[in-house]
């Protein structure tokens, strides 16, 4: 027998399936997707609020219209008669640094300028605006702020306040916070955006900054699936997608019951 490798995360035997050590069969219908989510990556089962906050950040992105670059991707493949499969591969490819993979480099950014309060015994504040220049003087952007669209994202107060009920605002969500006066205050307001609430929230449970683009990769996909069908069932092949002119025809605004 050729030598074993060694993996933690399934354990699978005949009749067996088991996630982390538990029993595949128990999980279902007992635990959320977010918790699920939590468990494969990091191990462990969370806590209820934990679980109800990794349900929200992956909700919170499940789409956002016709025009993100990989919703654009994803339809420009399709329309050339591509499988699901590779057009929903082409979207997720085209997640990045400046599209849905900003929340790695947020994450990494607000443990600089927090450790930079705590090295030179300044307020988040204080630091933020000197970091904030110094990265402006090197061209270097701040990761998470900023949108082409939204000057107050819906999304993210309503993931700050489900962090603050979980008890997962903790020094990065703080930092972003500092961020964002550091921003006003210089006279270039720049909100904070969903990828930055992503990654001040996931940096203060614990996740390491190489897993976080994966949980937008992780929301997104459904969101991508969707696209992808749409274009296969209603569009004209091989048409030409302008990202703009397009309009909404789905269901007027409507509450949950
Ligand atoms: C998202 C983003 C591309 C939107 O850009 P935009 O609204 O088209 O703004 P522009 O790229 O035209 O920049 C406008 C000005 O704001 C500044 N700016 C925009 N976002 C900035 C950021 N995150 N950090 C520092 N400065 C920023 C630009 O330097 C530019 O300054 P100038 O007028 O002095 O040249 C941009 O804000 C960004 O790069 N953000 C960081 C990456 C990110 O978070 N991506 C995820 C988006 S959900």
């Amino acid at each position: 027998m050729s030598e074993q490798w060694p993996t933690a995360i399934t354990d699978i035997e005949p009749n067996s399936v088991r996630v982390r050590g538990y029993d595949i069969a128990d999980l279902m219908g007992r635990v959320s997707f977010g918790q699920a989510v939590y468990l494969i990556i990091r191990g462990e089962l969370p806590d209820g609020a934990t679980g109800r906050l990794m349900e929200a950040i992956i909700v919170s992105s499940i789409d956002h219209g016709a025009t993100p670059p990989s919703a654009m991707a994803a339809r420009t493949l399709a329309s050339t008669g591509a499988t699901l499969s590779a057009s929903v591969g082409a979207g997720l490819m085209s997640i990045n640094a400046h599209h849905g993979g900003a929340i790695m480099n947020c994450a990494v950014q607000l443990g600089q300028i927090s450790d930079r309060a705590s090295t030179e015994h300044c307020s988040l504040e204080d630091a933020a605006a000197a970091q904030l220049a110094d990265w402006k003087a090197q061209g270097i952007r701040m990761s998470g702020f900023g949108h082409r669209v939204h000057t107050a994202d819906p999304r993210t107060s309503r993931l700050f306040e489900l962090a603050r009920e979980a008890g997962a605002f903790g020094d990065h969500c703080r930092t972003a916070m500092a961020v964002e006066d550091a921003f006003k205050t210089a006279g270039k307001p720049l909100p904070i955006n969903v990828d930055g609430v992503m990654g001040a929230v996931l940096a203060d449970l614990g996740f390491e900054p190489e897993v976080m683009n994966g949980l937008f990769m992780i929301a997104r996909t459904p969101g991508l699936i969707a696209h992808v069908r749409e274009e296969q069932s209603r569009m004209k092949p091989m048409r030409k997608v302008v990202p703009d002119a397009h309009r909404y025809d789905g269901p007027s605004p409507r509450t949950l019951p």
